[in-house]
């Protein structure tokens, strides 16, 4: 295994159906002026915003409301919401809801007391805070990002034609976060399996990338079977808490700093995603199932091993008498598959994506070195095109 690093995450997780029981508990750690961020009104339809608000207000303290978090998060939201915490000096920032809005909490956390423009510092100059942050928990109701437990903050900027993520480090983690699969049960099919894809994206994005043996890999591969097991069943019956529940358990750990350890990371699908998403403003996990073939089939030369180990060892491609390539392109055909199975949106076209609006989503993607292959925008241009 190659690479140093650190692994630390503070994040303090509670997990299962009484895991909201603990938060009357985390609150007494913090300050009266609770902020309570949340989206578009779900948690009101589904009552987990009177479970929250009860708690809440039997623990003391004053609510500062702080709705309409959309889904992905404009930075018009979030210079409101570091508004709303300076004005009422709030101590915890509650955010309730999916990535979007976990997401939004982190930024405004960091942006609160910031002096300098948060979306020039942090968001487009990649900046560390170097003020005063308003800490973070989270109940989490839409499982896919892993927002829940690492310091990811993505932010739309639909002036400038960006969707940026700004990975802040430990001290903007959620310093607790409520996991309650049951509170998943009301998301939309469609949410749900977007949230999947996103989750097995996170698993390849940093998959993809090295040849050394790391057992990290090995983990993920894990990962990547049980999601796949699980969501053939939560396709057919959302209700079936033993899938949901371990969708959660996975969507947290693809994406809360382990699997990056000790290995340089792809992101581009992701990349390509967020340009898609900053135009079409579509459901962030379906910009990355659209791609995500098209982008494979482009870098399967450059990254064939791996790509074999993935047919071997998730899709269970059996490669007797077969030449590498063949294995590799019989465990893609595996992977598209399972994404018909479950339900994706496979091109861009169904994301309200034209051909026209190429070359802008082309120049809104930023071209990354950690994968096995560096695109060029032509490149980038070629995989759009293949995934209308
Ligand atoms: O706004 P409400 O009314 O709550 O409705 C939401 C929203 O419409 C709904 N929803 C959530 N929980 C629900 C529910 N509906 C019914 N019942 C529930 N229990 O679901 C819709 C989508 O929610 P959203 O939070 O936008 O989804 P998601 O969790 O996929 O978050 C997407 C955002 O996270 C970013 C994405 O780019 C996007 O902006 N990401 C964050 C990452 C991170 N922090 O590390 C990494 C990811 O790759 C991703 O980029
Ligand atoms: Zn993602």
């Amino acid at each position: 295994m190659n690479g140093n690093f650190i692994y630390h995450n503070p994040t303090k997780l509670y997990f299962g159906e009484d895991s909201l029981n603990y938060l009357a508990d985390e609150l007494k750690n913090y300050g009266p002026v609770v902020m309570l961020s949340y989206g578009g009104g779900s948690i009101k339809r589904n009552g987990i915003y009177d479970a929250v608000v009860s708690i809440l207000k039997a623990a003391g303290k004053t609510i500062v409301e702080d709705a309409g978090v959309m889904p992905n998060p404009t930075v018009e939201k979030l210079y409101e919401g570091a508004r709303l915490v300076r004005e009422n000096n709030v101590d915890l920032i509650l955010a309730v809801g999916g990535g979007s809005t976990i997401d939004y909490a982190k930024g405004v956390s960091a942006s609160a007391w910031c002096e300098e423009d948060p979306w020039e510092k942090y968001y487009k100059n990649g900046g560390n805070p170097t003020c005063r942050i308003v800490p973070v928990g989270s109940v989490l109701t839409m499982v896919g990002t892993g927002s829940e437990m690492n310091g990811g903050s993505v932010i739309s900027n639909h002036k400038e034609g960006l969707k940026i993520g700004k990975v802040f480090g430990p001290a903007v983690f959620p310093k607790f976060t409520i996991l309650n699969p049951k509170y998943t049960f009301t998301v939309p099919q469609y949410q749900m399996v977007a949230g999947i894809f996103d989750i097995m994206s996170h698993l390849f994005e940093q998959y993809f990338s090295d040849f050394d043996d790391n057992t990290t890999d090995y983990i993920a591969e894990g990962l990547m079977r049980s999601l796949i097991h699980s969501s053939r069943i939560a396709a057919k019956n959302p209700q079936d808490y033993e899938a949901r529940s371990n969708i959660m358990w996975t969507a947290t750990w693809a994406l809360n700093t382990l699997l990056k350890c000790g290995k340089s990371t792809d992101w581009e699908v992701h990349m390509i995603g967020h340009a898609i998403g900053v135009y079409t403003d579509a459901t962030h996990g379906m910009t990355l199932a659209a791609v995500t073939l098209p982008y494979f089939r482009h870098i399967l030369d450059a990254g064939l091993p791996k790509f074999v180990r993935l047919a071997r060892n998730v899709m269970d491609v059996c490669g007797k008498d077969k030449s590498d390539r063949a294995i590799a392109e019989e465990g893609l055909k595996a992977l598209e598959a399972w994404m018909r199975e479950i339900g994706l949106v496979m091109n861009i076209t169904e994301l309200g994506a034209t051909e026209a609006m190429l070359p802008q989503i082309a120049d809104s993607t930023f071209l990354l070195t950690g994968g096995y292959k560096t695109l060029t925008r032509e490149e980038v241009i070629e995989i759009l095109k293949e995934s209308l």
